[in-house]
């Protein structure tokens, strides 16, 4: 079966980001994934939902919103509002997980949850059972173009073997660093959705780059 591939465009041309939506999802991806920073749970600043609102219809793909935000449970009405499709919070962000996921799940939208590469992935085991999916972060979250944590290999795997045994089927979502090399790593620990930001937009045929990693 192949990966499904969600694209992030902080690593696009945003003089063009209507474009770029459109050129990536024509070259076979098949979810936007969203980045939001807040310059606070994470360093850097990146974009917030008004932009979310203005690119949401450049494509029908899915909006797959990766929140790197203290406080996740104050925004999540409002990129729901603005076009997510999916909303991912961070573990490490959150008091009360399972309440969050309630509430998203409230918003008609599907939540995911998300771990760092140093927070141990059996944290989100008793998640499993409500969450879409668990988004294992492979390098730490902040900027785009970083390099491949290969320790979080065993996280994924270690997870993909949990929601098998349990008979939880949810999507295992991975994020930095993907590239044609780490996605086959990736995909044979059990990871079923990549994102991929700078290997894709900057890839000279991007149609390439994402069949690259699909299969
Ligand atoms: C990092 C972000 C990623 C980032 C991935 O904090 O969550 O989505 O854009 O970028 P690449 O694929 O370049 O590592
Ligand atoms: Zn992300």
């Amino acid at each position: 079966m192949s990966a499904i591939i969600s694209a992030s465009i902080l690593s696009a041309d945003f003089t063009k980001l209507g474009e770029e939506i459109k050129r990536i999802i024509a070259a076979g991806s098949d979810w936007i994934h969203f980045d939001v920073m807040d310059g606070s749970f994470v360093d850097n600043i990146s974009y917030g939902s008004p932009v979310l609102k203005s690119v949401k219809n450049c494509t029908g793909a899915p909006f797959d919103v990766h929140l790197m935000v203290v406080n996740p449970e104050k925004h999540i009405e409002t990129f729901a509002k603005a076009g997510a499709d999916n909303i991912t919070f961070h573990l490490e962000a959150a008091d009360n997980p399972a309440e969050l996921i309630d509430k998203i799940h409230a918003l008609g939208v599907s939540a995911g949850v998300s771990v760092k590469p140093k927070t141990p992935v059996e944290k989100v085991f008793e998640l499993c059972p409500k969450a879409d999916m668990i988004l294992v972060m492979t390098v730490e979250p902040g900027y785009g173009g970083q390099g491949f944590i290969s320790e979080t290999l065993e996280k994924i795997s270690a997870l993909r073997r949990f929601c098998d045994e349990n008979g939880y089927d949810i999507h295992i979502e991975v994020d930095g660093g993907i590239d044609a090399n780490t996605a086959k790593l990736v995909k044979n620990a059990g990871a079923d959705v990549l994102v991929s930001g700078s290997y894709l937009f900057k890839a000279e045929n991007a149609e390439e780059a994402v069949e690259s990693l699909k299969f």
